[in-house]
């Protein structure tokens, strides 16, 4: 992170979201000056914007955006123009994608090459370093001619026009450098890299090499092209990043009731599997369950990949279970077993955490790197008093047995959702990231909606019929601030906020806040819909929402203390254009928030056009 020595006050702050004329644009945010801050609340100083609803993006005064990447923007250099009428497979191969649901910010070490992840990693460099993006899907309807809606662009019309998809989804790796001119891509840098729908990856951990991970193509389970429905991810302090695959069903096409195996007509079920889906599998055999009836299930898993060297196979991680991921994110504390928390993004689905067998030892980048290959998958249950336990999904313990459908422990990670479910988790409310705040040590789970939670089976965590708003709990593993185990099978739980307006008048749809007390969110402070969340240096909660315009606002950005007199009270500080989404807030680790340059980076789901019509 650079120094800021003229003005020990001022903070640049990065940013990526949709623009109006683009589809998952990215752009730089630089404000003009900041106010001292010291701790949690106090630092939040921005003067917040109001909730509002139009094609711009909104945010606070001394504030400003730029555009960095947009779909279809090179990253080569020497590309020609941007031509989507003339665009082929290769070319989009070479360009980057959209529905940029996730960022995370690598710095780059000047001393380090490639391949040297984890000296990077320690780098505290933010005025250079790599932009790894998620691209979640694909809607043709926006990207070529002949299409009415979205509902047509379930019918793909060409051959040609599945590859362009195919090559658009996935994940791009671009180097970002700060120049005179505001934050820019390096197109020339060895590092940029496009991940799609046909790399080559690994399937590791304990399913991999299972029979019902095995294809025509594939007679090892151990090998598979590529990823989908890329929503959220995390960040590895060895220097990898995490791309989680969540909504993949959509990519496959068939009945599952055709389906001669009934295990596997149920899972495909579970999935969202249909006749009705996307026609991939007319142009490309292995998304038709019809042919390729285990092709999904070498879907739904965590991938693991090393974004500083450009030659390396990304890793689908088993041991981290099979579901809709939202993503994973780490607790990583010197001689402890690495914890990795996350969600599965669907209706009265459950919240996970994983330990690591191993234990992290900074620096040991052999060991590391099979940190996530090795442990116990749990998933959570929130007891009404508070209380809640990490529940093992471990073959042969409890339900977990022949008896009920499960070979091995393949079968318990293939089908994690029936696994927690037979254990005795809670279900939830969609959630969506799960995050440990840095400073105080708690964890903490966003919840989105469900709209499916009925009268008779809300419970203590999920307090809500007919969720319209979401909410946010927080985890509070034992121990004190700093030295919580969480890695124990035990913790406390509570409701860290209901979203929603706070003065609503159906009690179901009303927002808690806070300290509750007259005016400590403004008639703006309130959102609905969490999605994506991260901290800053100082301990503060950034929420991106996904779902506000229901509410008659946009999506955005509202930031709180997790501590304190303004603990849970959210204040306004981003909107994006009408039809987009905000996704993956980012602090890159600068060590400093008030005397030096803080990167801020986060990334948009943009509806807007940049295509043929
Ligand atoms: Fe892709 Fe869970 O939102
Ligand atoms: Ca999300
Ligand atoms: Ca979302």
């Amino acid at each position: 992170m650079s120094k800021e020595p003229k003005n020990p006050t001022r903070r640049a702050l990065f940013k990526a979201l949709g623009a109006a004329t683009a589809v998952g644009a990215t752009v730089g945010l630089l404000p003009s000056c900041g106010k001292k801050r010291d701790s949690g609340a106090a630092n939040l100083s921005f003067a917040e914007i109001p909730h509002a609803l139009d094609d711009r993006h909104h945010l606070p005064v001394g504030y400003n955006a730029d555009l960095l990447l947009r779909w279809g923007d090179p990253l080569v250099p020497g590309a020609t123009p941007f031509d989507p009428r003339a665009l082929t497979p290769r070319e989009q191969e070479r360009r980057f994608g959209y529905n940029n649901d996730f960022i995370a910010f690598m710095p780059l070490d000047p001393g380090a090459g490639p391949g040297e992840g984890e000296r990077h990693c320690k780098s505290r460099n933010s005025t250079r370093g790599l932009l790894c993006v998620n691209h979640e899907y694909t809607q043709p309807h926006l990207m070529f001619s002949g299409y009415n809606d979205e509902h047509s662009a379930t019918r793909g019309v060409s051959a040609q026009h599945v590859a362009v998809e195919q090559a658009a989804c996935g994940h791009s790796v671009v180097e970002i450098a700060k120049t005179d001119n505001g934050w820019r891509p390096v197109l020339d840098s060895p590092y940029n890299r496009r991940i799609t729908l046909n790399t080559g990856m690994e399937i590791v951990g304990p399913a991999a090499g299972d029979r019902r991970l095995c294809t025509g193509a594939d007679s090892s389970g151990k090998r598979v092209l590529g990823t989908v429905g890329n929503c959220a991810g995390g960040k590895t302090p060895w220097g990898t990043v995490l791309i989680a695959e969540e909504g993949f069903g959509g990519a496959f096409q068939g009945d599952p009731d055709a389906v001669a195996d009934p295990v596997e007509a149920r899972n495909h079920h579970a999935f969202g599997i249909s006749p009705h889906n996307r026609n991939w599998g007319e142009y490309d055999r292995r998304f038709d369950i019809s042919v390729e009836s285990n092709e999904p299930n070498r879907f739904g898993w965590m991938v693991e990949y090393d974004p500083y060297d450009p030659s390396s196979r990304p890793r689908k991680l088993t041991g981290l279970g099979r579901f809709q991921h939202e993503g994973f994110t780490l607790v990583c504390k010197p001689g402890a077993p690495v914890v990795a928390y996350g969600g599965d993004d669907d209706e009265h689905q459950f919240v996970y955490r994983f330990v690591s067998n191993g234990i992290y030892r900074p620096g040991d980048h052999t060991q590391n790197r099979q940190l996530l290959t090795e442990g116990t998958l749990y998933a959570a249950r929130f007891d009404a008093d508070g209380s809640g336990r990490w529940l093992p999904l471990l073959f042969g313990q409890g339900p977990l047995t022949p008896e009920n459908g499960f070979r091995n422990q393949a079968d318990v990670l293939i089908d994690t959702r029936r696994a927690a479910a037979l254990l005795g988790a809670t279900p939830m409310d969609r959630p969506e990231d799960v995050e440990t705040n840095p400073v105080n040590d708690c964890t903490y789970v966003m919840l989105t909606k469900n709209k499916k939670r009925k009268h008779g089976d809300i419970d203590a965590a999920n307090p809500r019929p007919r969720n319209v708003a979401g909410h946010v709990l927080e985890i509070v593993p034992p121990g004190k601030k700093g030295r919580r185990d969480h890695s124990s099978n035990r913790f406390k739980w509570n409701t860290f906020l209901l979203g929603g307006n706070p003065n609503a008048e159906d009690p179901n749809e009303r927002g808690a806040y806070g300290q509750q007390s007259p005016g400590a969110i403004s008639t703006h402070g309130w959102f609905a819909n969490p999605d994506n969340v991260a901290f800053d240096p100082k301990g503060n909660m950034w929420i991106a929402t996904d779902g506000c315009e229901r509410f008659g606002f946009h999506d955005g950005l509202w930031a709180m203390a997790t501590e304190g007199e303004m603990r849970a009270a959210p204040k306004h500080f981003f909107g994006c254009p009408r039809g987009a989404e905000v996704c993956g807030p980012e602090f890159p680790d600068d060590g400093g928030y008030v005397s030096t340059t803080t990167l801020q980076v986060f990334s948009t789901s943009s509806a807007i056009n940049r295509g043929v019509r």
